[in-house]
């Protein structure tokens, strides 16, 4: 079966699915839509109110900054797809917590592979920290380029954090700009920010650390996981990765 049918079944399967409590308050879960053979993908936080009162990613409010950016920059919605790391809404729009998203990362995951992106655009931290690193922050990383399993990621700030802070709409479209001039050429190896070592991490402390099981990761200022910081991947219920 094609990948475009694939996925479809995969979104009839998200619409029903029941494997965590967000299933309980959402009116529809929100799969997410576009090109089943887009060359980019953009993966948000998860649904909102406009967005669980439509089954549509990123049509609230956020989501119409977001596209009307995206169009500036040559963007359209036909060309990625977009999507969200939990596809139900969390009530209040609070962040979604680790055991939905764990739950509804083969989702992701599938989508993932079904599409087969060159790029990965996390929007916003718990993306990011979901689909790269956990230990990863948004402020820090956003505008940069990271490889993990062949797919380059550019994380950007989220849009309601434009809409929230004016200081940081700039930000946000900066990190358009970037994004723009990342999809217009090649990416030079040396442009690839290394996950190890933007969290502090070297080889020879990644040794260290996981014979000791300590945390190496305080340059970033993250909060402690509990995953190892072993210089392995660290994201932890990510299967694909
Ligand atoms: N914010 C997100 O992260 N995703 C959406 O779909 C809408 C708003």
């Amino acid at each position: 079966m094609n990948p475009a049918r694939l996925l479809h079944e995969l979104g009839d399967e998200i619409r029903v699915c029941t494997l965590c409590r967000l299933a309980q308050t959402r009116t529809y879960a929100v799969p997410g839509e576009g090109d089943a053979s887009a060359k980019i993908m953009f993966v948000g936080e998860g649904p909102g109110q406009q967005e669980d009162e439509s089954g549509r990613p990123f049509v609230g409010k956020s989501g119409q900054l977001l596209t009307r950016e995206l169009g500036k920059i040559g963007v359209s919605r036909e060309q990625i797809f977009i999507t969200n790391i939990v596809k139900c809404r969390p009530p209040g729009n609070r962040v979604p917590l680790a055991d939905e998203i764990e739950a509804c990362n083969d989702y992701l995951m599938a989508q993932i592979a079904l599409i087969d992106p060159k790029f990965i655009v996390p929007v916003g931290g718990p993306s990011l920290q979901t689909l790269v690193s956990k230990k990863l922050k948004i402020t820090a990383s956003r505008s940069k380029v990271f490889r993990k399993e062949g797919i380059l990621f550019i994380p950007i700030l989220h849009p309601s954090a434009a809409l929230r802070a004016p200081g940081t709409m700039q930000m946000f479209l900066e990190d358009l700009q970037n994004l723009r001039d990342f999809l217009a050429r090649e990416i030079e190896e040396n442009e690839i920010t290394d996950i190890e070592s933007s969290l502090g991490i070297t080889s020879e402390n990644a040794t260290q650390n996981a014979g000791s099981g300590a945390n190496s990761h305080s340059q970033t200022g993250a909060a402690p996981s509990n995953s190892q910081a072993s210089g392995e991947d660290d994201g932890g219920t990510l299967s694909l990765f």
